[in-house]
C-alpha cells in the first residue's frame, strides 16, 4: 500500500502533538489539518509548511481522497464527526473518550464493524512502554494474585467548563486498569466535589470492583498542589509502584508481603508474618507512547487490522465512566457497569467483555445523561478551549504537552 494519507481535525492543545508525530512517520503523509480557529490555522502553516492543506472545517476532508483521519476535537464533538467519517468510508482515530455517552459509542462501534473500517481510540497509556512492562510483570505471576490497585492522577490542572474531572482524566486510568487486569470492572462507586466551578466536579474518588475480586481505586484531581501520576499494584507476594514523575526508575518492585500464620497455642488465632525483601527497578526502554500509538494506527490502516484500543475498548471505558457518573448522582452507591445498557439496533454490546449479547432494552439512565445533565456533558455543540490538565501548570497557562 502507498503511504497512509491522513488528515487531522483539531489543532488546539493536543492536536499539535498528533500533527508533530504523524509528520515524522515515514509510513504516513499528513495531507491536511482542519482547525476552526484562524490563529491556530496560521500557526500550523508557520510551524508545518509541509502540511499540504489547512482548512477550517472537518467536512472539507471528505473530498480529499484520504485513507484515514485523526479526530482531536473536544469530546462532545466526537460522535458526529467520527460518524460522518465512518459513513464516508474513512478509517478513524479518535481521542479519548470516544464519545460522551455509551449509546453513541456503541453506534460508532457498530457502524465501523458494518462498514469494515478501522476505529481506534486514543487510550495512549496502553502504548506506554512502562505500562506494558507493568502488565508483563502482572501476567508473569511474579506478584502473586493481585489484591488491589490504586491510581492517582492529580495536579493543579486546568478546568474544563462543562466536562468534569471524571470525563477528562478517568479514561486514562480506566483503560489502564482494564488493560492490566484483562477485564472490565463490574461495579463503580464515586464521590466527587466541585470546589472551583458550580456543578463541575474537579476532585473525584472512584472505586471499581473487578470480576476476580480485585478492588481498584482512582483519585482524580484538578486541584492538588502536587502533580502525581502513580499506580500501586499490590499482589499477595510482591507489590509494584509505578511513578511516572520519576525521571529514571519509574517502576519499582517491592518484595514485601504480609501473611497470617496460625498461633500454635490457640486454635483459630493468627499472627502476622511480615516479609521484607529487596526493591528492584527493571530497565524499561523508553519510546514516546504517542509515536507508538500513531505507528499502530498507521499499521492497522495499512493492514485493515483491529487496533489494540479499538472502538469496543473505547465503549467499555465510557460505560465505566457512565456507571461512575450514575453513582455520583446516587451519593456514591455501587452501580453495576452496563446497567445503562447500550443497545444498537437488534444487538447489544456486552459491557464487561466487549462481546455481543442478546439485545436488551434501553434504560433511562443514558437519556437522563443526554437530556438533563448538561452540567456533566455540556450542550452537544459546546466548544471550549479545553486544556487537558495532564500537564499541570498554573491556572490560565497552557501547560507543556505531556506524553499522556
Ligand atoms: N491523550 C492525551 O493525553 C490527551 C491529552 C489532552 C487532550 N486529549 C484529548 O484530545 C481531544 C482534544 O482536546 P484538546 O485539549 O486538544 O481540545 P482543544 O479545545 O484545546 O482543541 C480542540 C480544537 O478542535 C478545533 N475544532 C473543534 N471542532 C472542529 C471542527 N469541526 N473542525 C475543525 N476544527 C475543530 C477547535 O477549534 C480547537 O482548536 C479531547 O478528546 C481530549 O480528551 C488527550
Amino acid at each position: 500500500m502507498h503511504a497512509v494519507r491522513i488528515g487531522v481535525v483539531g489543532y488546539g492543545y493536543w492536536g499539535p502533538n498528533l500533527v508533530r508525530t504523524l509528520i515524522d512517520l515515514p509510513e504516513v503523509v499528513l495531507v491536511v489539518v482542519a482547525e476552526r480557529d484562524p490563529a491556530r490555522m496560521q500557526e500550523i502553516r508557520d510551524k508545518h509548511p509541509q502540511v499540504e492543506v489547512v482548512v477550517s472545517d472537518h467536512k472539507q476532508l471528505l473530498s480529499m481522497e484520504l485513507d484515514a483521519v485523526a479526530v482531536v476535537t473536544p469530546p462532545e464533538t466526537h460522535f458526529s464527526i467520527v460518524k460522518e467519517y465512518l459513513e464516508n468510508g474513512l478509517d478513524v482515530f479518535v481521542e479519548k473518550p470516544i464519545t460522551t455517552s455509551a449509546d453513541d459509542a456503541a453506534q460508532l462501534v457498530t457502524l465501523a464493524e458494518e462498514r469494515g473500517r478501522v476505529l481506534m481510540v486514543g487510550h495512549i497509556a496502553e502504548y506506554h512502554p512502562t505500562i506494558r512492562a507493568l502488565k508483563e510483570i502482572i501476567d508473569s505471576g511474579e506478584l502473586g494474585p493481585i489484591r488491589y490497585i490504586d491510581t492517582v492522577r492529580a495536579g493543579l490542572g486546568l478546568f474544563h467548563p462543562s466536562l468534569n474531572v471524571i470525563w477528562d482524566l478517568a479514561p486514562h486510568d480506566i483503560s489502564i486498569l482494564i488493560h492490566l487486569l484483562g477485564a472490565a470492572p463490574t461495579h463503580a462507586s464515586t464521590s466527587a466535589i466541585a470546589c472551583v466551578q458550580d456543578s463541575v466536579e474537579d476532585v473525584a474518588y472512584s472505586a471499581f470492583t473487578f470480576p476476580n475480586g480485585v478492588l481498584a481505586h482512582s483519585r482524580l484531581s484538578w486541584l492538588d498542589p502536587l502533580k502525581m501520576r502513580r499506580i500501586t499494584v499490590v499482589g499477595s507476594d510482591k507489590m509494584v509502584v509505578y511513578d511516572d514523575l520519576e525521571p529514571h526508575e519509574k517502576l519499582k518492585i517491592y518484595d514485601k508481603h504480609v501473611t497470617t500464620v496460625p498461633k500454635t497455642d490457640t486454635f483459630g488465632d493468627f499472627q502476622f508474618a511480615y516479609h521484607y525483601g529487596s526493591v528492584t527497578s527493571p530497565y524499561v526502554e523508553f519510546e514516546e507512547p504517542l509515536r507508538i500509538e500513531c505507528r499502530h494506527f498507521a499499521k492497522c490502516v495499512i493492514e485493515g487490522s483491529q487496533p489494540m484500543t479499538d472502538g469496543r475498548s473505547g465503549l467499555r471505558v465510557v460505560q465505566v465512566i457512565e456507571a461512575a457518573q450514575e453513582s455520583l448522582r446516587n451519593q456514591g452507591s455501587q452501580v453495576a457497569v452496563g446497567s445503562a445498557s447500550s443497545t444498537v439496533g437488534a444487538r447489544a454490546i456486552d459491557v464487561t467483555n466487549g462481546t455481543e449479547s442478546p439485545a436488551r432494552g434501553k434504560t433511562g439512565a443514558l437519556d437522563h445523561i443526554k437530556d438533563n445533565d448538561r452540567s456533566v456533558l455540556g450542550p452537544p455543540s459546546h466548544e471550549v478551549d479545553l486544556v487537558d490538565s495532564n500537564g499541570g501548570g498554573a491556572p490560565g497557562d497552557r501547560p507543556e504537552p505531556v506524553a499522556w
